[in-house]
């Protein structure tokens, strides 16, 4: 590709990403489920002529992740650019990271998402990446979509695979359901987490969940006092207690109380959903059982709606694009 050629697929050389944490499974739904939580990580992605790749970030990650080539986002980038036939040479990057990492809470999914979607505002015409690639290039790097669905669209989705790739479609939530994320300071790799499920699992256990999982989705929609029920899980949970540690404790505790508590994501973040009527009983349920601990954060994210957002800080200074 000629540098004439690259400049004709670019639209813009400047654009700014902010993109949503996600909450994976949601208890039944094992590599399906997600749910965009409004922590946002931003990134500001700038073409440059050097041939230089130079990467800051701020804030979760800073000093442990590469700075370079082989930064999570600016690998994501190039791949999407690749694939439209642009392929820049210098690129300055900021990453304002607020989701925490290792926590289950889609951080890679996030700068995965905010690289593919922060290339596809920098072309000239974006549409030349479509919805489908930019879930089916998340997914190659993710390995399943159940975070990168919701990181793209927002909400809740259902995700899976089947001949053409991943595909997802979105899922109401009723505007009464509050997300909860408790955090402790300890870690958990995805691929830790994923050893730690058996081969199979009792007919009985997977009939169980699926039930749950259809459930999960009315409760979501309609019938949110069905959440506790609803959130109720024997494909991963269960196998899970070693690695998660103190969560799977406190899993055991809140839903003792009957709060819709699951893991988020592979953990070690724990998720309660609960509805506005409910938030006082369960704030009192949270503060004894979490209150002052020492290495437990407490958020309190909305539910993001609009998903991964891109804004060209340059070439068509109006556009407003969002990932869809
Ligand atoms: N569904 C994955 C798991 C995590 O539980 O291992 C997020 O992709």
């Amino acid at each position: 590709m000629t540098q004439k050629a690259d400049q004709m697929q670019l639209g813009a050389d400047h654009v700014v990403v902010r993109v949503p944490a996600t909450s994976a499974n949601l208890g039944p739904g094992y590599d399906a489920l997600g749910l965009a939580l409004a922590v946002h990580d931003e990134v500001e992605v700038r073409l440059v002529a050097a041939d230089e790749v130079i990467v800051e970030v701020e804030g979760e990650g800073a000093g442990e992740v590469p700075l370079g080539e082989d930064h999570l986002v600016v690998r994501a980038l190039r791949r999407t650019l690749d694939l439209a036939g642009a392929t820049p040479t210098g690129i300055h990057m900021t990453c304002r990271n607020v989701i925490p990492h290792g926590r289950g809470m889609g951080s890679s999914s996030a700068a995965v998402v905010a690289g593919i979607v922060a290339a596809r505002a920098l072309l000239a015409d974006p549409r030349a990446v479509d919805a489908a690639t930019v879930l089916r290039l998340a997914t190659e790097f993710e390995g399943h979509p159940d975070n990168a669905a919701p990181a793209i669209a927002g909400g809740a989705t259902v995700a899976w695979v089947d001949d053409t790739g991943p595909r997802a479609v979105d899922l109401e939530v009723d505007p009464s359901i509050e997300a909860t994320v408790l955090v402790p300071d300890a870690r958990l790799a995805t691929s830790a987490a994923r050893e730690a499920l058996p081969a199979q699992v009792a007919h009985e256990d997977a009939a169980f969940t699926a039930g749950r999982a259809a459930l999960l989705v009315e409760a979501l929609a309609r019938r949110p006092e069905l959440l506790f029920e609803a959130t109720e899980d024997r494909l991963h949970q269960p196998f899970r207690g070693k690695v998660l540690g103190a969560s799977s404790e406190l899993l055991r505790s809140l839903r003792a109380e009957r709060l819709a508590a699951t893991v988020s994501g592979a953990g070690p973040s724990v998720l309660v959903l609960s509805t506005r009527d409910d938030a006082a009983r369960r704030d009192a349920v949270l503060t004894s059982l979490v209150g002052g601990a020492a290495g437990w954060r407490v958020l309190r994210p909305g539910i993001d709606t609009a998903g991964a957002r891109a804004r060209r800080l340059s070439g068509h200074p109006d556009a407003l694009r969002s990932a869809r």
